[in-house]
């Protein structure tokens, strides 16, 4: 709301721009010294064939000095000051309408159907798939908080030729195993199994498929096996999702999409997209500088990629679908790219309102990290291990903590989520429980405890104290109030002023970038504004006229806090 004040108050001194394209260029200057915003004058300098610095000077002439705004040139910018008091007044009115939801609802009820997690049955739920549903999570959030109607939808990896390669090995060493309580591990174990053996043993990748052929036909014994492999597989993730605080709208297998398969497949026909090459069919896609879909194999049977068509008219047609997100890591980008492709060949315009949100790697560094199982790292082990560490922490920092164990947990799961969410997420995440959980460092802990320390000191207010905080101080804007507004007025407070007051814009932005690590890192920067706050201002002081706007701001830096770790997917105790 600031950067708009500015922006308008700039505007009729440059008739090149308006204020929405001033808006798009103020920066917040690196240091305060330099201002509470800087105008970069170098597009400008450009249309008016003469050297930024001299523009900016020009400029920050005719603007010249108000009493709510003073300017300076510097080098290529005008550097703005705001009159505090002036500021806050239009501050506090504009926060009173903002504080409800933060966010405007851009959205109107557009539909919006996200593709998250998609873990593979009788695998490890592993660390990919984390990324992807709590990526997929805060990017939901995302959309809810701007009014859309989002859908998660969970497409489990649950058919194609490796369950016959399962139920073969299952039916070779498996037939001792207690199939009610068979774990992902015992399932995994069979697998690796059948790689090492069929390498000597060639009979064993013909037994595989044999079984898969069998289950394609509807075989009970075949489809018994296969649906015990899925329900074990899925008890063991809603474990994990409950844990992560994620669930879903639809868990929609692949296999749902056997019987809208030949549809696709006789549609391509019809709009005579499906060549022959190589005994498979395939649709070409040389105009667009990639390589041919491949619909269905030499053998006639269909793959990952016939599957995801099907899927994707089924979330638009049937789903109701405006949007498609597809929150997958970025190894698939040309799969998706040619299942747009595809698509849109059909004719479906609709298809450019499909999204591929990658994301990178995620990168285990620190060695004694936990139980590896063969190669692979199981999420729940990492889990139990992050908690494990917070609850030595806390029972180190705080024994005396109520519900010790809850807040462990909390603290154990938030850290892994922060830690996959604060940076750029096609970033490869490198991956330190040590980092992950240090209180002092820019980690979910840290922003958990800052909220924590807010809240403890917000439960010490007098309810005298909190009725004016609802009432009067909001409204506070004519003289008699100065004593308020002075006392925000200092660079502690000044600085968290502007901090909150950024947090709409930040909100559309991680939205418009389908990027949740611009949410952790305002959430990061606002909490080491607090602590700078909280360092320097005593909050609970018997002068009213400092206590009272002191508490205003913690409480509304708590909110704000506790808002952007919602959108994260993360919890926030009240106390750690
Ligand atoms: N199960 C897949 C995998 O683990 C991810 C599925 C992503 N979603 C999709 N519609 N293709 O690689």
């Amino acid at each position: 709301m600031l950067k708009q004040y500015v922006a308008e108050h700039f505007e009729p001194y440059i008739p090149e721009w308006h204020a929405a394209d001033i808006l798009n260029v103020l920066e917040i200057p690196p240091d305060t010294q330099l201002g509470d915003f800087a105008l970069p004058v170098f597009t400008l300098a450009k249309l008016r064939r003469k050297a930024p610095p001299l523009i900016a000077r020009e400029l920050a002439e005719a603007i010249g000095d108000h009493s709510h705004i003073k300017v300076q040139a510097v080098g290529g910018y005008v550097n703005v000051f705001l009159n505090r008091k002036e500021a806050l007044r239009a501050f506090l009115e504009h926060w009173q309408t903002v504080r409800a939801r933060y966010a405007e609802p851009t959205g109107k009820g557009e539909r919006v159907i996200i593709d998250m997690s998609s873990p593979n049955i009788a695998k490890p739920f592993g660390v990919g798939h984390l990324r992807s549903t709590v990526i997929g999570q805060a990017i939901y959030n995302l959309y809810v908080k701007h009014g859309y109607e989002a859908l998660r939808v969970n497409h489990i990896g649950d058919w194609g030729t490796q369950f016959g390669k399962q139920i073969a090995a299952y039916k070779r060493w498996g037939q001792d195993l207690d199939l009610d309580r068979a774990t992902v591990k015992d399932f995994l174990d069979l697998y690796v199994r059948f790689h090492e053996e069929a390498e000597h043993d060639p009979a064993l990748e013909h037994e595989g498929r044999a079984w898969f052929q069998k289950l394609e036909s509807g075989d009970l014994e075949a489809t018994r096996l296969w649906k015990i492999f899925v329900e074990r597989s899925l008890k063991e993730f809603d474990r994990m999702y409950a844990r992560l605080g994620v669930s879903f709208d639809a868990v929609l297998g692949e296999s749902f999409y056997n019987d809208k398969m030949d549809a696709v497949i006789a549609q391509l026909k019809e709009k005579g997209l499906l060549e022959e090459s190589e005994g498979a069919h395939v649709v070409r896609l040389d105009d667009e500088g990639l390589p041919p879909c491949i619909i269905l194999k030499s053998d006639g049977t269909t793959i990952y990629a016939t599957r995801d068509l099907a899927t994707a008219m089924y979330r638009h047609d049937v789903m109701g679908g405006d949007w498609l997100i597809y929150v997958v890591g970025q190894e698939q980008t040309l799969h998706f790219r040619q299942i747009i492709a595809v698509l849109k060949k059909m004719g479906y315009d609709w298809a450019d309102r499909m999204v591929h949100t990658p994301f990178g790697l995620l990168r285990f560094a620190g060695k004694k990290l936990s139980t590896r199982r063969g190669h692979v790292i199981f999420l729940e082990d990492v889990l139990d291990e992050a908690v494990a560490r917070a609850r030595a922490i806390i029972e180190e920092k705080n024994p005396a903590l109520e519900d010790k164990e809850a807040v462990a947990e909390a603290v154990g799961i938030g850290a892994i989520i922060f830690n996959d969410l604060k940076n750029s997420r096609l970033h490869d995440v490198n991956f330190s429980l040590e980092e992950a959980l240090n209180f002092d460092g820019e980690t979910g802990p840290y922003v958990q405890y800052t909220h924590a320390r807010v809240r403890t000191v917000l439960a010490r207010m007098t309810d005298e104290d909190r009725n004016v905080l609802e009432e009067a101080l909001p409204r506070a804007r004519s003289d008699q109030d100065s004593p308020y507004l002075y006392t925000l007025s200092t660079d502690p407070a000044w600085a968290l002023i502007k901090s909150l007051d950024r947090y709409p814009e930040v909100l559309q932005e991680a939205l418009i970038r389908h990027e949740p690590s611009v949410v952790a890192r305002y959430v990061l920067d606002l909490a080491k504004e607090a602590n700078r706050f909280y360092h320097q201002e005593r909050i609970l002081v018997q002068d009213a006229a400092l206590r009272l706007p002191r508490l205003y701001l913690m409480q509304e830096v708590a909110k704000v806090l506790a808002d952007g770790l919602d959108l994260l997917g993360i919890p926030h105790p009240e106390q750690i």
